[in-house]
């Protein structure tokens, strides 16, 4: 398995980052590994990482499956939009968001207005894989996960490709995705 180089000198680094004036926010399907490449994004670009399903759960003292559960998903995206609309005045940060935010009309729009979308991308079978490492997203519960993570990626998709940004994150260390991130958004600056 081979890692791509460092696309970036420091120096280029540090004056992307200047030119950032918004958070990077990256949207994707579950499993897509979001949250695991974002915080090295963020660590690349020195810039602090927000997870927003971490954020919804603190500011709910829940976990997501219990808002699901208690509350059910309307609840818990009326609560993701807010969580996320407050993460998107914080400044330059890389942000994660849960797979179905930017599923949400208005929530995708704040994204769109106020930050950099970058989708996260990666094939079924890569998907399945990876969210079988982890058994606690609520969608899953209740039937097939092939079936239910490839309905749910078509019906997310044509929201996901309005993101300015696309990477692909099929196979290979999540550095290569990182390291992708880094070159497009030097370009699309
Ligand atoms: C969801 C994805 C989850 C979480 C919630 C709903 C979705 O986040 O927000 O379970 O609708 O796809 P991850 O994408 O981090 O798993």
């Amino acid at each position: 398995m081979t890692i791509d180089a460092p696309s970036l000198s420091d120096a280029e680094i540090r004056k992307l980052v200047e030119r950032l004036d918004r958070p990077i926010v990256l949207v994707g399907m579950m499993g897509v590994g979001k949250s695991t490449v974002g915080r090295k994004l963020a660590t690349l670009l020195n810039l602090p990482f927000r997870d927003a399903d971490d954020a919804i759960e603190e500011a709910a003292q829940m976990t997501v499956s219990e808002i699901f559960e208690r509350f059910g998903e309307p609840y818990f995206r009326d609560g993701e939009r807010r969580v996320i609309t407050r993460l998107l005045g914080g400044g330059p940060a890389v942000i994660a968001t849960g797979g179905g935010a930017f599923a949400q009309e208005e929530t995708r729009r704040l994204i769109l207005d106020d930050g950099i979308a970058v989708w996260l991308d990666s094939d079924v079978d890569t998907l399945v894989e990876r969210v079988g490492r982890r058994d606690t997203r609520p969608l899953l519960k209740d039937g097939d996960t092939r079936e239910i993570v490839g309905r749910l990626k078509k019906e997310r998709e044509p929201f996901y490709a309005e993101a300015p940004i696309h990477i692909s994150s099929n196979t290979g260390p999540h550095g290569n995705a990182v390291n992708r991130i880094v070159q497009a958004l030097d370009q699309w600056l």
